[in-house]
Parts: structure tokens; sequence; C-alpha cells
């Protein structure tokens, strides 16, 4: 993920990369992946979309340990010419961008404490590969996640980041799939999250909302907790091309001044899956 007023840290390269150095890793560090892993790969049977099981199939993700970038890479770049990159933590937006736009993806090398099991505020090893990478081995959302980085870069231009950022968080962290059988979910921060896995796709309290671009980019999302609104797309097919296809341009001079919708706020126009009831988040409020 990319932020802003960062300072580069002390040895990481003009592209703020660095070594992953996976001789590094303690004997800990390998079991709290193999802890994580487990817990999700069950969680995930009939919840996740089937390409991500086939992402993690086709690069053989699993245990024991953490993954070597190196050995992960030969099957990624073979699949999709897509290549994970490891930084010490988030990374600006510019350089976030110019590294997707030339398939690579960027992740933290270092992985959550035991003390972080459930929660952390910076991404890790586990949500940046676990959550990020299986789906890069998909062509088609490689393709997405390639024209996003471009998208960001005319984003920057255009005045457009808080409405494009809006876009990356309903789809790539927080998305969920019509898949033949039924909902199923697929952002990276649902997949790599124990409580949210079960909570996106089986809790009544949130809304689930059908993919709506323009309506998409005005809404505020939360960055404290569970989603209050998830938006679904019909196909990674669907929604590369709506998002090739459509110039932005306009739609950033069009939101610009508009004001941005609510995190649970449901609107006449929504193809509505479920009308959440906000009971988890309205009991959440009540007891701060
Ligand atoms: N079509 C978008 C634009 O005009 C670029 C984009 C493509 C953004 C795919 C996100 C995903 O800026
Ligand atoms: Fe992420």
């Amino acid at each position: 993920m990319a932020s802003e007023n960062i300072q580069r840290p002390e040895g990481a390269g003009e592209d703020w990369t660095v070594r992953q150095g996976w001789e590094n890793y303690s004997s800990a560090e390998h079991a709290m992946w193999d802890r994580l892993f487990d817990r999700q790969a069950k969680m995930l049977v009939g919840r996740v979309a089937p390409e991500f099981l086939d992402g993690l199939d086709i690069l053989r993700l699993s245990k024991p340990g953490i993954p070597n970038f190196e050995e992960l890479n030969e099957r990624l770049t073979k699949a999709t010419g897509w290549q994970v990159v490891a930084v010490p933590g988030l990374v600006p937006d510019d350089v976030f961008f110019d590294h997707l736009a030339n398939r690579r993806f960027v992740s933290g090398n270092f992985i959550r404490t035991p003390e972080q099991l459930d929660y952390l505020q910076e991404p890790d090893i586990f949500h940046d590969v676990f959550g990020h990478v299986p789906l890069l081995a998909n062509p088609v959302f490689a393709d997405y996640m390639e024209a996003y980085g471009r998208g960001g870069q005319r984003a920057l231009r255009h005045g457009g980041l808080e409405n494009l950022a809006r876009l990356y968080w309903y789809t790539v962290e927080f998305g969920l799939i019509q898949a033949a059988d039924g909902l199923r979910i697929y952002g990276a921060g649902i997949v790599s999250s124990y409580g949210e896995s079960i909570f996106a796709l089986d809790d009544a309290s949130p809304n689930r909302i059908g993919f709506n671009l323009k309506r998409l980019m005005q809404t505020d999302y939360r960055i404290d907790d569970y989603q209050q609104s998830y938006f679904v797309i019909d196909s990674f097919e669907d929604l590369l091309s709506q998002t090739l296809n459509t110039d932005f341009a306009p739609l950033y001079a069009d939101l610009a001044d508009a004001r941005a919708y609510a995190t649970d706020t449901l609107l006449p126009g929504d193809r509505v899956f479920t009308q959440g009831t906000q009971d988890y988040a309205t009991g959440k409020a009540a007891a701060a």
C-alpha cells in the first residue's frame, strides 16, 4: 500500500526496494506464517473466489515457512509476468504506482508478532503475499492491477487520488464477487483476516452492493474496523473492462466538489444484495 509523507529508510534503493533477506527469518517467524496459513486455508474453503484457490495452487503457496521471493517469482513470472519485491513498509504513492504499472507488487518483508495475530496497522508479509499474490497469477486480475498502476499515475496528474484509492479499497482490498454458486470474497484485506472473512460474507451487519464505479469512487471507507459496505463485482473480466473502458478524468472532475457518501449509505439506484442491519457498527459506536 501507499502513503504520503514518509521518509525512504536507510538501505532502501531509489525505488524503495530492499532484499527480502529470507535467510534472516527466525523459526518463530516461519512458525507464525504456518499458523496464519493453516487458519486461513481452512476458513477460505467455500468462501473465497475459485481464482484465488487456483492462484495458491499455481504458485504452490503453502507451508512450511515464509515464502522465498526468488522461488515464488519464478512461478509468478511464468504465470503472468508479475514479480513480488520487498519493501520495508509503506511507500509513497508515485513509487507504488510505478511498481504496479511495471507488474511489480511491493510486499512488506516482516511478519506480525504473536500479539498482532488478529490486528496490525501496517501490512505484513502475510497480508501482502497470502492476501494479494494468489490473484496476481490470474491473467485478468493481473491486467487489472497493472492498469490500476497506470491509472494511479494519471490520477496524480488529475487530482483524483482520493477517488481512485476508493476503487483499490473496495476491490483489491475488500472486494466481493458473484461466483457461480453465490457470493465469494476476493479482496486481500478480507482474505488475510480471520474475522473479516466471516463477517464480510456471513454477517447481517454490512451492506452488500452491486459494483458501480462512480458510486463507489464517491464512498468513504473505514480504516479502523470491518467495512460497513462491500461492493460485489460480476466477474474479474467485467471489473477490468469497465475500468479500462472508462475515462476517469471526467469522473474526477465531477467528483471534485461532490460530498462523499457515508460508509453505511444505501442509495435508491443501488443494486442491493444485502441491506445491512449495521448492528455491528452501531454496537461498537455505542460501546465507545
Ligand atoms: N481508465 C482509467 C483512467 O482513465 C485507468 C484505470 C484502469 C484505473 C484500470 C483503474 C483500473 O484513469
Ligand atoms: Fe493490501
